[in-house]
């Protein structure tokens, strides 16, 4: 049986990715819901409408476990589609509270799309553990959008992400949450725009991590050959020039785990 990861769009290949490096003897069926990117900006009901319907594709595969490698998603919709279905469905959630306790006094940014940005369940997990009040959270959607044309360094992206950061002293931030999963490929050009040494916090290999300890409790770990089937919507992924846009991402990704 396979396993499900499913993204609005390209976002998810960073779990994805980090799960052919963790588990490379399972089998993953990848899906991108491009006729709706970005869920970032839409309203919660048509969220869970786009999830549900996902989720739903997915069980009709038979995966044995879906990973919702979308941190929108995940705040708007996964408790709603875990009451649907017995599978192991799980999600991401910036990872606020290691970021927090590494910081030693310096200010944390998490940056998320602006659906998570508002939802309540990051704000209160903020008020939890931010006890001196060194968390930022600011939205940054135009970063999907990139992603998605598939722009993902240059000037166009720094002056984006100067502008959207004018604010903010970036001189004291120590740590940088993605908290979503577009953001990670864009990693070489937060470090043009933050001080130097600033570390990156993402969810992918915690949730990676936590994945493999529920199919090692559950006895579903198997012995195949990490192969990957990639729908859109679903609509199955086949032609050449669609797979190597694919590959040429997970060649970005490898670049990216090394900064
Ligand atoms: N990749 C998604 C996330 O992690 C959201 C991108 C979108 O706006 O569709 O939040």
């Amino acid at each position: 049986m396979k396993i499900g990861i499913f993204d609005s769009g390209i976002g998810g290949l960073t779990v994805l990715h980090q799960a052919l490096i963790t588990l490379p003897k399972e089998d993953y069926i990848y899906y991108a819901d491009t006729d709706n990117v970005p869920y970032g900006i839409k309203t919660r009901e048509e969220i869970i409408g786009y999830v549900d319907r996902a989720v739903d594709f997915l069980v009709g595969k038979g995966v044995k476990a879906i990973v919702i490698a979308c941190n929108t998603a995940t705040s708007t919709a996964a408790d709603y589609v875990r009451s649907k279905y017995t599978l192991p469905i799980l999600g991401m959630e910036p990872a606020v509270k290691p970021a927090v306790a590494k910081s030693h006094g310096k200010r944390v940014m998490v940056i998320a799309t602006p659906v998570t940005v508002r939802e309540e369940k990051l704000r209160a997990l903020i008020e939890q553990v931010d006890d001196e009040h060194l968390v930022d959270l600011v939205a940054l959607p135009g970063l999907v959008s990139f992603a998605e044309a598939g722009i993902f360094e240059g000037n166009e992206i720094e002056q984006y992400l100067r502008h959207e950061l004018s604010d903010y002293h970036l001189a004291n931030y120590s740590a940088l949450i993605l908290g979503c999963t577009h953001f990670n490929y864009f990693k070489d050009s937060y470090c043009k725009v933050f001080p130097k040494g600033i570390s990156f916090i993402d969810g992918s290999v915690g949730t990676v991590n936590y994945l493999k300890r529920i199919l090692t409790e559950r006895n579903l770990l198997e012995n195949n050959h990490g192969t990957v089937e990639y729908y859109m919507s679903g609509r199955p992924v086949y032609r050449d020039e669609e797979l190597q846009k694919l590959s040429g991402l997970h060649m970005r990704l490898d670049k990216m785990l090394k900064l």
